[in-house]
């Protein structure tokens, strides 16, 4: 490691992880390698990527907190707002582009650093500020600007590639790059997972937090705020990686439940489940945890039933995950385990082959079994040009449609869910209805449902679980590392 990158670390005091700058020279490295064997490259080319601007709420003066834009802090860790980054493929020169910023900033935000202390903070070859960008680009006399334009295969939206005042007078190429750069994060260097597992640790403590002061009488919100104040406290997490989820009662058969109409503001009943979505972030490194339990630290037979159906099926597809199989294909054997304990539970009956014929899997889990993590909780990378998503219930769903490979990071999330309007079509449904109990099933109106969500690394021969919460129904059976449900709940509130 260069001299420069031993003393460049990101780190916030206490015991929060330490991430030296090295992690992005490395990811650096990688892009340029991986640019080098496309045939399409032409020597001397440079890349240039944008970074986040800092924005503020709607037309007023106040600032949003600033998080960075995902491709750039892969590339380059920069925590500030309104930089530019270039890497020249052939001479491996990193520069960063910083803004000069007017002297008021001095008054009301605090001291203006020098380029100097840039070029030492994350140790890149050259800093140079942004105003000057056209001119030290023009000195390094690229062959062509290869800029970042791409579609985000989650959410549908075009990244925006690189632009500045004069570019009109390079040559730019907006096409290799892009999936290139996604086939690069896809698979995770050891610094990377390092960074991972802290934030799966972090966020697996405040699971537990969170865990020991569930009680009825509380309210949802209440949670989200203990779990993000475990995180940023403990963890040095300023951002959750995406809003909390914080469902009890029926609300935890709401899918993305926690947005602005449903903002986790319902008071916690004695007989609820719980299920709680939440994950912390680090340096904007993602984690996505989800852990389902009875508010009151007591499964009813039917909470436990349900419960041990959906953590049947994520240990059956943790132990079926190896880099070569199938993602379709462990969604598929969610689906078919759900369907056989639903078939024990009295809900479901007749043939399970018949009914993963006509997608009942997706009648109690509509979503997708798991999805890349990394910088972004949906990582990109899902979808390369070539792979097709299967347009059936549930597997539609799914964000990820490829073979699974070593060094992938992956969330493992299996549920089931009791969604009124999904039961009542099911049940109008020729194919589906006869497969349905609807005595038994009228019982688990109102139940709400069960996510299970681990997140792994993908290994040579299986899987490394990042994920440590308690995962058994069961009291004193500390299996699955992180121990059971119950006993964590009773330590505090319910014995
Ligand atoms: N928390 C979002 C997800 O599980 O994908
Ligand atoms: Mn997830
Ligand atoms: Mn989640």
């Amino acid at each position: 490691m260069a001299a420069s990158q031993q003393k460049a670390v990101y780190w916030l005091g206490n015991d929060t992880l330490r991430v030296s700058a090295a992690l992005f020279a490395e990811n650096r490295k990688r892009l340029r390698r991986a640019l080098k064997a496309e045939k399409k490259l032409k020597p001397g080319s440079v890349i240039l990527l944008q970074g986040g601007e800092q924005q503020q709420r709607y037309c007023t003066d106040t600032d949003a907190v600033f998080r960075q834009e995902s491709f750039f802090h892969w590339a380059f860790g920069v925590t500030e707002a309104d930089c530019y980054g270039a890497i020249d493929v052939n001479s491996k020169k990193s520069v960063l582009f910083v803004p000069k910023l007017p002297e008021s900033y001095a008054t009301w935000m605090g001291e203006i650093f020098p380029p100097e202390h840039f070029k030492e903070k994350y140790a890149v070859d050259e800093v140079h500020y942004t105003s000057d960008i056209a001119d030290v680009l023009a000195k390094m006399k690229p062959s062509v600007l290869l800029t970042l334009r791409g579609v985000n295969t989650d959410s549908g939206s075009t990244c925006r590639e690189a632009s500045f005042e004069g570019i009109s007078k390079f040559e730019v190429n907006n096409t290799l790059l892009h999936p290139v750069i996604v086939e690069c994060r896809l698979l995770k260097t050891d610094m990377e997972l390092e960074v991972l597992r802290y934030t799966n640790r972090i966020s697996s403590e405040a699971h537990k937090e969170v865990m020991r002061h569930v009680k009825a009488g509380l309210k949802e919100y209440e949670m989200e705020s203990l779990f993000e104040h475990y995180c940023y406290s403990r963890g040095g997490m300023r951002h959750t990686s995406y809003t909390c989820i914080c469902g009890s009662g029926n609300n935890s058969s709401v899918l993305h439940y926690g947005h602005a109409g449903a903002p986790n503001d319902k008071t916690i009943q004695d007989g609820d489940m719980c299920l709680f979505d939440m994950g912390g972030e680090y340096y904007c490194y993602s984690s996505d945890i989800t852990c389902s339990f009875p508010a009151n630290g007591k499964f009813t037979s039917d909470q436990r039933a349900v419960y041990e159906a959906v953590l049947k099926s994520s240990r059956a597809v943790m132990a079926a995950i190896k880099p070569g199989v199938k993602w379709t294909d462990m969604h598929r054997l969610a689906d078919r385990v759900h369907l056989e304990e639903l078939v024990k539970m009295g809900i479901l009956r007749g043939d399970v082959d018949e009914m993963m014929k006509v997608h009942m899997g997706a009648v109690f889990m509509p979503h997708g079994l798991g999805h890349l993590l990394g910088i972004d909780v949906h990582d990109v990378g899902g979808y390369p040009e070539g792979i097709e998503r299967i347009d059936e219930p549930g597997l539609k769903s799914l964000r990820m449609g490829r073979v699974v490979k070593e060094r992938m990071v992956l969330t493992v999330e299996p549920g089931i869910y009791f969604i009124n309007h999904l039961l009542d079509k099911a049940l109008t449904a020729s194919q589906q209805c006869n497969f349905i109990n609807n005595d038994v099933l009228a019982r688990f109106r109102g139940f709400g449902g069960v996510r299970i969500e681990d997140d792994i690394a993908v290994t040579a021969d299986g899987v490394e679980l990042l994920t440590c919460v308690p995962r058994t129904s069961r009291r004193n059976r500390g299996l699955h590392g992180g121990g059971d449900v119950q006993t964590l709940q009773s330590n505090l509130n319910h014995s």
